[in-house]
């Protein structure tokens, strides 16, 4: 197929983007570069710089490229800065999604896979979460990912559009090329290699009075490879119906203990840790219930072990900062 990827510079989309070639489809990837690294997206894709405001320039990719399918994965994605910020999160989020959805509308595609989150759940009243379980997202940035759930909804009434949304629960982990810049960081895995690599004085514990196996909060991390995996399974449901899977690895998930403590064994360094206050709006437990997508889709994450998803991140660290002291060497 030939598939346009929005945000394909980014973490997850870049990763997405290998894995759409690497099942060998025609790539192409939409990304304005805002949060996204040119250099992270694959050789074999062809790399359009544009807006999602852009109609006109997403109507002339689409009709000159025959895309058939939209894997849209552009997105703010930080929870604080979305409650400080959130006309930023509705603009980009909804806005600019619904241009894209206008824009394939015009031009007769009928098939996207969204990026969509467990923030849509807000505090989840069981574990493991369902896809069922009631949505009350409690910041602007999964209310903004619901809302554009609720019109891909609206459109497929309307317009014969398909759709899956697919709720991340914690993307982590690398490919050999891909991983983890974000600037800020803000997620907990990269922020533990960079104290073990001493680009940061320590690593912050958001509270240990959760009531967990051990006060931190758990959460249920999924390497980013199977998460792209999912992706490609899930475009091959679109010629004939829409579905919203969750997409995380079940069972206990780890506490933000446990993370650290795996990060310490993979990389042999110490991690210095000082406990901090609780984060405002971290639900104490997230764990996804995958059943459907694995049901329905045959959907089997590889990597499912924290110390294989730790491995990887941390492989991809000490490359990525070998390179830049080569390049300022040079420089
Ligand atoms: N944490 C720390 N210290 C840090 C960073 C994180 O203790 O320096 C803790 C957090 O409190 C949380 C866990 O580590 O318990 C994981 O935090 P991340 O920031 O890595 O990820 P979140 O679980 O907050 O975020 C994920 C997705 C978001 C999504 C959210 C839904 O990355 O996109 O789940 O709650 F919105």
């Amino acid at each position: 197929m030939n598939i346009l990827v929005t945000g394909g510079a980014g973490y997850i989309g870049s990763v997405v983007v290998e894995e759409c070639l690497r099942d060998g489809h025609k790539t192409f990837v939409y990304d304005n570069l805002v949060k996204g690294h040119r250099e992270n997206v694959a050789e074999e894709a062809v790399f359009i710089e544009g807006d999602l405001l852009d109609g006109n320039l997403l109507g002339k990719v689409f009709r000159e490229n025959e895309i058939e399918a939209v894997i849209h994965m552009a997105a703010y994605s930080l929870v604080g800065e979305s409650v400080g910020n959130p006309a930023k999160y509705y603009q980009n989020n909804v806005v600019a999604g619904l241009s894209l959805l206008d824009a394939m509308r015009d031009c007769e595609i009928k098939k996207i896979v969204f990026s969509s989150t467990a923030a849509v759940y807000g505090e989840p009243e069981k574990q493991p979460v369902e896809e069922s379980d009631r949505l009350a997202p409690t910041n602007p940035y999964g209310e903004t990912k619901l809302a554009f759930e609720h019109a891909l909804r609206w459109y497929e009434n309307a317009y014969g559009l398909h759709y899956a949304s697919l709720r991340y629960f914690n993307a982590a982990g690398a490919s050999e090329k891909c991983g983890e810049l974000h600037d800020p960081e803000t997620h907990l895995i990269p922020l533990v290699l960079q104290a073990a690599i001493g680009k940061r004085s320590h690593v912050e514990i958001y509270g240990e009075d959760y009531p967990t196996r051990d006060g931190t909060c758990v959460r249920d991390y999924i390497h980013v490879i199977d998460l792209a995996r999912a992706h490609i399974l899930a475009l091959k449901i679109l010629d004939e119906k829409s579905a919203i899977y969750n997409l995380g690895c079940g069972g206990a998930g780890y506490t933000v203990r446990e993370v650290i403590d795996v990060a310490t064994e993979v990389t042999g360094l110490e991690i210095p840790v000082r406990v901090a206050d609780r984060r405002a709006g971290d639900p104490a437990v997230l764990i996804a219930g995958s059943d459907k997508i694995k049901n329905d889709l045959g959907w089997n994450p590889e990597f499912q072990d924290l110390r294989l998803i730790i491995e990887s991140a941390w492989k991809w660290l000490r490359n990525h900062m070998k390179k830049e002291e080569a390049k300022s060497k040079v420089s």
